[in-house]
């Protein structure tokens, strides 16, 4: 059973928030030395990009998944999935980092090492000034090529494009392009995109159902929780691996563990507080409350 559990309606103040935390728990994250913030789509929401699985508002409440967030529906239909993806994009681009943002990035200044690991494409962390930042599932605004190995692999034995990194024919491959003509290539409605060296269709640089994550990024977060004394995890619904266990990883092995989420999730029941409310209206108090020196 969590310690302390609360919720923090409009209006929640610092003050409020520091007298419904349990004296033990404030004295155990005021010492942590190295903390992780561990951040789901709800973390974005007050910025005005939805989540995936609110019920209502979510984005898989609209389309399956599995239509547009697969190597496989890209493989069958590169428009409909480019142009999916262009949509939250759009999204992405009209948002700014919101107070929970901000409250992350000024506590770096409050003296504990913060590593923000992040299951969110929209880079909101880094434009609010976050420095130590794992992106899990990638970066929406940047492009990679797709890599279809069976094709390539068919064709001819492949080379590797030094513009894109994909497999390619060594002969497809234009020798005067460069890697900063990919670069200016952005996730923007019309045609899918090719890679200007080899031809590849080029894709959003996220990870889509199926797919692993990217060796260093998940290394750089087991590290990350494997050192911390404390984990906020806020805004994640933890139902997607392997991102979800990182917070049982962290209690597994000693470290104080709190929630913030307006609806608590499977880890609510062993972690060690449970706060019920938006981000970016609870993470400025409760940051306020346990690092006042800030
Ligand atoms: P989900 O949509 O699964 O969960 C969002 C969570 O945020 C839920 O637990 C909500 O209760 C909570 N929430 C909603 N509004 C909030 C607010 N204002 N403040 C705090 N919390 C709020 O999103 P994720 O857990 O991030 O994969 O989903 C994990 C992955 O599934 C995503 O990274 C995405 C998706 O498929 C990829 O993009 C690869």
């Amino acid at each position: 059973m969590p310690i302390t559990s609360w919720k923090v309606g409009a209006g929640g103040t610092a003050r409020a928030t520091a007298s419904m935390l349990d004296p033990r728990l404030i004295a155990d994250l005021r010492a942590a030395r190295r903390v992780v913030v561990f951040t789901g789509a709800g973390m974005s929401a007050e910025s005005g990009i939805p989540t995936f699985r609110d019920r209502l508002t979510g984005l898989w409440a609209q389309v399956d998944p599995m239509e547009v967030a697969t190597a496989r529906a890209f493989r069958a239909n590169p428009q409909r999935t480019w142009d999916w993806h262009v949509q939250l994009a759009e999204a992405v681009r009209a948002a700014a980092p919101n107070a929970g943002h901000a409250a992350i990035a000024a506590l770096e200044q409050a003296g504990p090492e913060v590593t923000v690991i992040t299951q969110n494409v929209d880079a909101l962390h880094h434009r609010a000034g976050s420095r130590e930042v794992v992106e899990l599932h990638g970066n929406l605004l940047r492009l990679t090529s797709f890599v279809d190995e069976e094709a390539a692999f068919a064709a001819a034995s492949p080379t590797i494009c030094r513009v894109c990194d994909g497999y390619a024919v060594w002969e497809h491959c234009d020798p005067y392009a460069e890697r900063g003509d990919l670069a200016a290539i952005e996730l923007r409605a019309g045609p899918v995109p090719r890679c200007p060296g080899c031809g590849a269709l080029l894709r959003p640089d996220v990870v889509w159902f199926g797919e692993p994550l990217a060796v260093d990024a998940i290394e750089a977060a087991w590290n990350a929780v494997d050192r911390c004394e404390v984990l906020i995890a806020v805004g994640a619904s933890l139902e997607v691996e392997p991102a979800a266990s990182l917070p049982w990883r962290a209690l597994a092995r000693g470290a104080r563990v709190v929630e913030v989420n307006p609806v608590p999730t499977a880890l609510a029941a062993q972690c060690h507080a449970v706060i019920s409310g938006a981000a970016a209206e609870v993470l400025p108090a409760l940051f306020a409350a346990i690092w006042p020196e800030r």
